[in-house]
């Protein structure tokens, strides 16, 4: 498996005492971007390989009234669009486990702040690993590494790993 050895881990699931605990959990974030569906992929070995527990993740995002001056119905409109885009995503990366044989725990939710919903669902889940993509749908090409990772990667209290496809 390419990104993470082995060792490492089991060595995650490492308790105090050495003893190997339960199956590591990971959650993956999924925005449909490539970077997020590389790390769906990278999940995926982690599954069949270790017997992972695996969740997949999409946040739609919600944006402040004072961020858009725009009419209800556009507001309606782009909420519709964004919770379709949410979908499509999680359906996708659904598709590729399901693909090998494995059913991922989904889940899809709506929050103003997509970093602190994917770290606060991380806990809440008791996740081992947050898989995330290095860049997301806003790549502009100007950073390496999106906002939200960045967040994640800042505030989240496990381990987490950064997906690139290319
Ligand atoms: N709405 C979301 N739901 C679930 N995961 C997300 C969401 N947005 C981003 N992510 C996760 O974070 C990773 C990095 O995306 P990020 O948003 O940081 O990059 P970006 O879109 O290129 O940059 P920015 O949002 O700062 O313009 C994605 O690959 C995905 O794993
Ligand atoms: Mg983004």
């Amino acid at each position: 498996m390419k990104g993470i050895s082995r060792t490492t881990l089991h060595k995650i699931r490492d308790t105090p005492s050495g003893e190997r605990d339960e199956a590591m959990k990971i959650l993956v974030a999924i925005d449909g971007s490539k970077d997020a569906a590389k790390g769906a992929v990278l999940a995926l070995e982690m599954a069949k390989t270790q017997k992972a527990e695996v969740t997949l993740l999409a946040v739609i995002p919600l944006y402040p009234e004072i961020d858009l001056e725009i009419s209800a119905r556009a507001r309606n409109s782009l909420e519709n669009k964004l919770s379709a885009q949410a979908e499509k995503a999680l359906g996708e990366a659904q598709r590729t486990f399901k693909a090998e044989g494995i059913e991922p725990k989904s889940l899809i939710v709506s929050s103003g702040a997509v970093a602190d919903e994917i770290v606060k669902t991380a806990e809440e889940e008791k996740s081992d690993l947050i898989v995330i993509g290095g860049r997301g749908l806003g790549a502009t090409g100007r950073f390496s590494l999106g906002g939200t990772a960045m967040k994640i990667i800042g505030q989240a209290r496990c381990s987490v790993l950064v997906a690139r496809a290319d």
